[in-house]
């Protein structure tokens, strides 16, 4: 496979763990994948300093202004910072972020050099209407799918539930997305899931022909446990 494994974890409203801001720690790339890490703002220096790949869990696309308690996308830039997620479920849900918005996320994000990394998925009542398709396709339609940015599935009704999309499933979702690609970034473009991903179902997952990492909560904040999915993933990649 041409595309390089990433490991990303979004460690949410969560301190760093003990010891993981640091040039040890289990969050540093390995020589064939790519490990990221999403702390809160107040750790991002922190991560930064120790070399880890590091993003915004948010960034706002204006470069600066009334938006109290926000953070524009050049600010996470100016500060070292080199990716960022756009439109995680949480903050469609909690801050009421719609498609139009992420999508000027992620367009604001290419313009200052930062790596926009796209969650979309559907809601469990959605699955159970058989609309996720639908929902995909809506969630994509905006998106500067023609520039270098990432796309991680993340079915809301497998986050932080242990109930983790089936092999299949995500499959089957990470296909349709790869479609949606534009031909020149289809090959190119990497697809990560997220929700409840473990070391014991690690494998299986990342084994899929479309599935190109994983955006990791829970096991994120657990050393030994994103150690072992890393593992996972670089032997994975050495057997490739
Ligand atoms: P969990 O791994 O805890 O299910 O969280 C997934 C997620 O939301 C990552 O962004």
């Amino acid at each position: 496979m041409s595309r390089r494994i990433l490991i990303a974890g979004n460690w949410k409203m969560n301190s760093a763990p003990e010891g993981a801001c640091t040039e040890s720690s289990v969050y540093h790339s390995t020589e064939h994948v790519d490990v990221a890490v999403f702390p809160t703002f107040l750790d991002l220096e922190e991560c930064i300093a120790a070399g880890i790949l590091t993003g915004g869990q948010f960034g706002h696309p204006e470069a600066h202004g009334a938006h109290t308690g926000d953070i524009s996308m050049a600010m996470l830039k100016d500060n070292g910072c080199s990716m960022v997620l756009c439109g995680h479920s949480e903050r469609r849900d909690h801050h009421k972020e719609t498609n139009a918005h992420v999508a000027q996320q992620a367009k604001a994000a290419l313009e200052v050099g930062l790596h926009p990394i796209v969650c979309i998925g559907e809601t469990e009542a959605e699955r159970e209407h058989n609309e996720q398709e639908d929902v995909i396709r809506r969630q994509m339609a905006d998106l500067p799918l023609n520039a270098d940015i990432t796309i991680a599935y993340e079915p809301v009704w497998a986050i932080g539930t242990g109930n983790t999309a089936t092999p299949e499933q995500a499959q089957e979702i990470h296909a349709l997305i790869r479609s949606l690609l534009p031909e020149e970034r289809t090959e190119s473009t990497r697809i990560l899931y997220g929700g409840s991903m473990k070391p014991s179902n690690a494998q299986e997952l990342l084994l899929q022909p479309d599935i190109d990492g994983g955006l990791i909560g829970g096991a994120s904040l657990e050393p030994e446990a994103f150690g072992e999915i890393i593992a996972i993933a670089e032997q994975l990649s050495q057997d490739n």
